[in-house]
């Protein structure tokens, strides 16, 4: 848990609720965690989902590993701590935007099952963890970025599935394998569930 700092700070609330941003926006927020190896298609998958959920009017918002790691968390590294506390920022944000009434789609390894279910604990009813599951000899053969052949060689260090652990999640609200599943039919079953929920 972040320490709390700050004293003397009270919240204020707003005259716009929730429910009024929904309400104008046609749909409920929520988040999308897209948890799973590098290589496993989490940022595939969250680009697909919401070219469709904008054909449909639906509000989103894509955060994503690497390119928030180039601004809000440019001073993070891949140490376990770093990774924590990468997740907790996220986590907060992703909250924010599900407030602002709006679908986030996080596409992070985030590969600690404790930090996932801390971003969980701020918003229960919210939060929709997606596995994207696919063995790490798979991610390895796609080896997209060229980072499992740099693991491999020792060039980088604590590399999640190679020097670093991935904890998978117990009891996510879906599993998606793209070891057997095309891009398109792991976007329609996201989509499917959030239509089942009444989300969209
Ligand atoms: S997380 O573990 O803190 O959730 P995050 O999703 O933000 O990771 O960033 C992962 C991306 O950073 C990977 O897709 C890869 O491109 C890059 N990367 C660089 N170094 C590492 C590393 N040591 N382990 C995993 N990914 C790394």
């Amino acid at each position: 848990m972040a320490e709390q700092k700050a004293t003397n700070i009270v919240w204020h609330q707003g005259a716009v609720t929730r429910a009024d941003r929904e309400q104008m926006n046609g749909h409920k927020g929520c988040t999308v965690w897209l948890t799973g190896l590098s290589g496993s298609g989490k940022s595939t998958i969250a680009v697909d989902l919401e070219k469709r959920l904008c054909e449909r009017g639906v509000r989103t918002y894509i955060l994503d590993g690497d390119n928030i790691r180039h601004g809000l968390n440019k001073n993070l590294g891949f140490s376990p701590a770093d990774r924590t506390e990468n997740i907790r920022r996220i986590g907060e944000v992703a909250k924010l935007f599900t407030d602002a009434g709006v679908v986030a789609l996080t596409a992070f390894i985030s590969p600690y099952r404790a930090d996932r279910d801390q971003v969980r604990a701020l918003m229960p009813d919210d939060f929709i963890e997606v596995h994207v599951e696919c063995p790490v000899d798979v991610c390895e053969q796609r080896d997209v970025k060229g980072l499992y052949k740099k693991a491999r060689a020792g060039e980088i260090k604590e590399f999640t599935g190679v020097s670093a652990p991935y904890e998978a999640p117990l009891t996510p609200e879906l599993t998606i394998d793209t070891s057997r599943q095309s891009v398109d039919a792991s976007a329609q079953q996201i989509l499917a569930y959030l239509e089942q929920r009444g989300i969209v």
